[in-house]
């Protein structure tokens, strides 16, 4: 088999492990698809109220993001840790165990540009947390970091980083359409809000 082909499936599995479905279940905060936007990210994971519980789904999201980066590029090198990413991301988004219907991929995004790209990662971090504490809305953080994060790395690093930016970029944007509606209709929840 090949090794990116490897390195493929080992990312996808990482990704797809869907810890706020599983932090949730084991702090009796019940079903994240009631609850809020039906998200399973740590964004809704925050509306049942507990925040330990959406600092831990925040940590082991993008710690899956980042793991499958790190292992891919220790054992394979760049190549492998570039395919690792993209598809830990696919594996958060589209994970085989909740029937494909998986998050939108942030948190994953945000470990696996940290691991991937460090500068890149923390001007990313930084691009959030600035429109969020801004805006008080964690998509529109998302998109802002979408957005300009592949801007920046056009400028930094070299040209497949960039690509899988501007990918996973994409994706994210596609992943928050129903946020994007909820801006402009002045329906989306804010940080840490249950109700609109
Ligand atoms: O990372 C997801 C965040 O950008 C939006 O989450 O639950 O408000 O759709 P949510």
């Amino acid at each position: 088999i090949p090794v990116l082909l490897i390195w493929a499936i080992v990312g996808y599995l990482l990704g797809s492990i869907p810890s706020g479905v599983v932090v949730a279940k084991a702090m009796g905060l019940g079903n994240l698809r009631e609850i809020g936007s039906g998200n399973i990210g740590a964004t809704n994971v925050l509306r049942t109220g507990s925040k330990p519980a959406a600092a831990l789904t925040l940590l082991f999201d993008a710690g899956k993001g980042a793991l499958a980066v790190l292992l891919a590029r220790a054992v394979s090198g760049e190549d492998a840790a570039q395919v690792a990413a993209l598809l830990a991301f696919l594996g958060h988004c589209f994970p085989v165990w909740l029937g494909f219907r998986g998050g939108k991929g942030v948190a994953t995004y945000f470990g696996i540009m940290l691991a991937l790209v460090p500068i890149a990662g923390l001007i990313a971090c930084g691009i959030w947390l600035a429109t969020a504490a801004i805006s008080r809305y964690s998509s529109l953080a998302a998109l802002f970091v979408a957005g300009w994060t592949p801007v920046v790395m056009a400028f930094t690093t070299d040209g497949k980083a960039f690509i899988l930016a501007a990918i996973l970029g994409l994706l994210i944007y596609a992943r928050h359409l129903g946020n994007i509606k909820r801006i402009k209709a002045g329906t989306e929840h804010k940080i840490g809000q249950s109700k609109s």
